[in-house]
């Protein structure tokens, strides 16, 4: 049994008293929620003041993204360790707009989940298709890249602390959700590589996430399919009342 696991991306969005103000209310509507993994990903800045907020509480914090060296002349960069000091547990790791952006390749994605794990950060690993890629019938071959990739040389142990998200880039921000259909397609194709690349065992415990304009209006239709364990979240995780839906639609 998969514990179901929301996880909500701030991306480039909050000051410090915002974060604050948005945590402080987010818990207070999660307290009886068990059962559920939840996490929020503030950015950088706000993360020693939300951990301060939610130290006690049953929502973990994540950080949206790590540098693989422990320490050095890497400006600009935070590195595992430093995360973990913070009071991470989790790191999302090769979100398609640092892949779009900041070119993220599968070989940076795969350094940083390796630095995360030897530092006990758990990483959420994404992937996901650009919507040329899916009109072109490459869904697939992407995907397969991407976890192929990202997720090469670990160790079953590793991969069980790990989680994947699948979001496909076209239902990032559009309000453009994927149908359940389709989630439930690409989740079964991502537990289907790993199930060739590792084991049944270890497959069938991993955890995959949908990403992609997931509101409480829809959460529970996606969380329904049998290979969809929660939901990695953005803009509707920048409001509590919205999360905290989506948070039990799970329940
Ligand atoms: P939206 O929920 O805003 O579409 O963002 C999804 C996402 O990128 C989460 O990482």
């Amino acid at each position: 049994m998969r514990t179901p696991i929301i996880a909500g991306n701030w991306k480039l969005n909050n000051t410090i008293s915002e974060a604050v103000a948005l945590t402080t209310e987010l818990k207070g509507s999660v307290t009886d929620c068990t059962g559920v993994e939840i996490i929020v990903a503030p950015t950088f800045t706000a993360l020693h003041a939300v951990s301060d907020v939610l130290k006690g509480s049953n929502v973990r914090l994540a950080a949206q993204d790590v540098y693989w060296e422990d320490s050095g002349a890497f400006t600009g960069e935070v590195s595992a360790p430093m995360l973990k000091d913070i009071g991470c547990d989790y790191v999302i790791i090769g979100h398609s707009e640092r892949r779009q952006y900041f070119g993220e390749t599968n070989e940076s994605v795969n350094q940083k989940v390796k630095a995360a794990l030897s530092h006990d950060l758990k990483p959420i690993i994404c992937v996901g298709e650009q919507l040329e890629d899916r009109e072109a019938g490459r869904t697939e071959t992407i995907i397969e890249d991407h976890i192929t990739g990202g997720i090469a040389d670990l160790s079953d142990a590793e991969l069980l602390s790990s989680v994947v998200a699948y979001e496909p880039v076209w239902a990032i921000g559009t309000g453009k959700t994927a149908t359940p259909a389709q989630a439930q397609e690409v989740h079964s194709l991502i537990r289907k590589l790993l199930t060739d690349a590792y084991s049944d065992e270890v497959a069938s415990q991993i955890r995959i996430q949908y990403g992609g304009s997931v509101k409480p209006e829809n959460a529970a239709e996606l969380m329904a399919q049998p290979d969809v364990d929660g939901a990695l979240v953005g803009g509707a995780s920048l409001q509590a009342e919205s999360f905290a839906e989506i948070v039990k639609s799970t329940l």
